[in-house]
């Protein structure tokens, strides 16, 4: 997730751009940069580190002009550096493109572009975009870049100037956001509509497909025939501090909404056919065949992830393995060494009790692989290798959006593994890969059951104790939901096996206290099913979240909050999404400060 803006119209571009730049820090922050045309020119300048760095830098270097384009960025591939820092440029040097998404083929791109004798000097994917234009480039830029954006494939908001036509913005989009901003004499674009409401109000957003011809006297918006588009201009009611949010009161709401997209932008690039492909994956191929042991260690939600990761290796690959709380993992001497593979599961990458893990497992000689969300972060500059999760910044102290998709990462890497070494039958994995693509359509349609769910938590608001119990897969889960209501909400979680409370924890099930019980699992259907009668008898109150939605559970609990039918080695990202609703409405129930819960951090980088 980066962020765009493009101006064009009578005053000067760099304050309304870094204006603009600035209510787009949410969606990432790692480096930012702006090219102004001027006289025939193009003034550029990208920094590495957040908008007040650039503006910094830009204290006494001249960039007056009235059009120009700027990018805050959240790097997906490169590190975050002064030269990865968009806007990248083509060949000649004036024509710069800003761009938010991911280019599943930039490396054939590239490599063509190679051939016919281009100099690309970044790891980005974006920089393979102003060469294309500069390709089809003959003094009409729209025209250039509505023949380069079929070349693409994969995810783009893009915005590009070119020296030679001032007062010109263009633009096109699919699968990542693009407004346009319209204000008399000077209009604007943009990734979102906080970027540009000190300037103006009315707005329109881009659909999928669509080109903008951005001029300060209008904007001509197109489909990719040339047909035109007429746009329904809209007044943006909002200020800007709750437009970063809008429609949702909370980052931590919006990120829970945000899954589907995430789901679907962590899966791209990553199936061909029916197999699971990792085509940024260098570790030995010949380790990941021959290795006996693997070790997941992480903090927090990533370490409820790990905990479904081990459930799908071990079931998938047959292969044993060590899921540690990394404060515990660097303490405890591991038995782990040269041949061992150690995950690391992190979404900010800088966790210092992960890091130090990691550390102390490369230190004994066992290779790293990183899950993490943040590229260029310690965690993915010391792994031997990585995956991300592409969920986006994640702005909630309490994590959601990042969860899922470190799930998905472990889910992908196990089918991978499994074929690799032929561990599990080939038709169970092209089952698993064929289901993959709809968990973001089954997360949507659990997000449509918002209301019933919020109902049933703020009737729990006042409760002490809710316990979250489950089997196998499901009892992660429960690890998951039970952490996620008491850091938001204050209110005392405990996960449990449900086999295992009948040797102590029943003690604490009496008449109105709450049980949140996961069935998900066909095979230990029935034994769940008996542990919600056994609380039942001791008069607790049951929620039971089920894909089995009718028959005995439905006669035992107190509510049922169904799940779409989902193979249940998949159904984790699925379950998670109504204990984190939950948690959220018990939590504004009960007037938390959701984003910003007591004692706690995003990125806990101490000890
Ligand atoms: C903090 C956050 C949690 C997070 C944990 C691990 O405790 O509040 O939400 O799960 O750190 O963070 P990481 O960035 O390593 O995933």
């Amino acid at each position: 997730m980066c962020g765009i803006v493009g101006y064009t119209g009578y005053q000067q571009a760099l304050p309304l751009l870094l204006e603009g730049l600035k209510r787009l820090e949410y969606r990432g922050y790692d480096s930012a940069g702006i090219a102004i045309v001027q006289e025939g020119r193009l003034a550029l300048h990208k920094k590495e580190g957040k908008i007040a760095t650039l503006e910094e830098h830009l204290n006494g270097n001249s960039a007056s002009g009235t059009t120009g384009v700027g990018h805050t960025r959240w790097a997906t591939h490169g590190a975050p550096t002064d030269l990865n820092a968009h806007p990248h440029l083509d060949c000649t040097g004036r024509l710069a493109v800003v761009h938010n998404g991911i280019i599943e083929n930039y490396l054939e791109l590239r490599r063509g572009l190679a051939a016919r004798g281009h100099r690309l000097v970044s790891d980005t994917d974006t920089e393979v975009i102003p060469h294309l234009i500069e390709e089809f480039y003959d003094g009409d830029l729209f025209a250039a870049l509505k023949r380069a954006v079929p070349l693409l494939r994969g995810s783009y908001a893009v915005a590009a100037v070119v020296a030679s036509e001032p007062g010109r913005v263009v633009a096109a989009r699919r699968d990542s956001p693009l407004i346009v901003g319209l204000s008399g004499e000077e209009n604007f674009l943009a990734s979102d509509i906080p970027a540009v409401l000190s300037s103006t109000r009315r707005t329109y957003i881009l659909e999928d497909g669509e080109f903008a011809d951005v001029r300060s006297d209008g904007v001509f918006v197109c489909d990719g025939a040339g047909q035109r588009r007429h746009k329904e201009i809209f007044e943006v009611k909002w200020d800007a501090a709750q437009a970063e949010k809008a429609p949702y009161e909370h980052f931590m709401h919006k990120e829970i909404h945000e899954q589907p997209k995430v789901l679907r932008d962590t899966l791209r690039g990553r199936i061909s056919g029916d197999e699971v492909v990792f085509p940024e994956l260098r570790l030995d191929p010949e380790l990941l065949k021959s290795c006996k042991r693997l070790f997941i260690t992480a903090c927090g939600t990533a370490y409820h992830a790990g905990l479904i990761g081990k459930a799908l290796v071990e079931r998938l690959v047959r292969l044993p393995v060590e899921v540690d709380i990394a404060s515990e993992f660097r303490y405890r001497d591991p038995l782990i060494g040269p041949g061992d593979i150690l995950i690391v599961v992190s979404q900010s990458g800088e966790t210092a009790d992960t890091l130090a893990a990691m550390r102390e497992a490369k230190a004994r000689g066992a290779s790293v692989l990183a899950v993490t969300n943040v590229v260029g972060s310690s965690v993915s500059r010391e792994a031997d290798d990585v995956l991300y999760t592409w969920a986006g910044p994640e702005i909630a102290v309490a994590s959601t959006k990042a969860y899922v998709a470190q799930v998905l990462v472990l889910t992908l890497f196990a089918i991978y593994m499994a074929r690799e070494r032929q561990t599990a039958p080939p038709e169970l994995l092209r089952e698993l890969v064929g289901e993959l693509p709809h968990l973001s359509k089954y997360v949507t349609s659990v997000l449509t059951r918002e209301e019933e769910i919020a109902t049933l938590a703020a009737a729990r608001q006042h409760v002490s104790c809710t316990f979250f119990i489950g089997r196998g897969l499901d009892w992660a889960v429960a690890a998951e939901g039970a952490l996620k209501l008491k850091e938001i909400s204050y209110i005392h979680a405990e996960a449990y096996a449900a086999g295992e409370l009948k040797h102590g924890t029943l003690a604490l099930v009496t008449e109105g206290v709450p049980v949140m019980a996961l069935a998900t699992q066909p095979a230990l259907f029935e034994k769940v099913v008996s542990n919600i009668k056994e609380v039942k008898a001791r008069g607790a109150d049951v929620l039971a979240v089920t894909s089995e939605a009718e028959g005995a559970i439905t006669e035992v609990a107190d509510a049922v909050i169904g799940l779409p039918k989902v193979h249940p080695l998949l159904a984790p990202a699925v379950a998670v999404v109504p204990l984190q609703l939950f948690a959220y409405h018990a939590a504004v129930a009960r007037g938390c400060d959701v984003d910003k819960p007591r004692n706690l951090a995003k990125s806990v980088t101490v000890e």
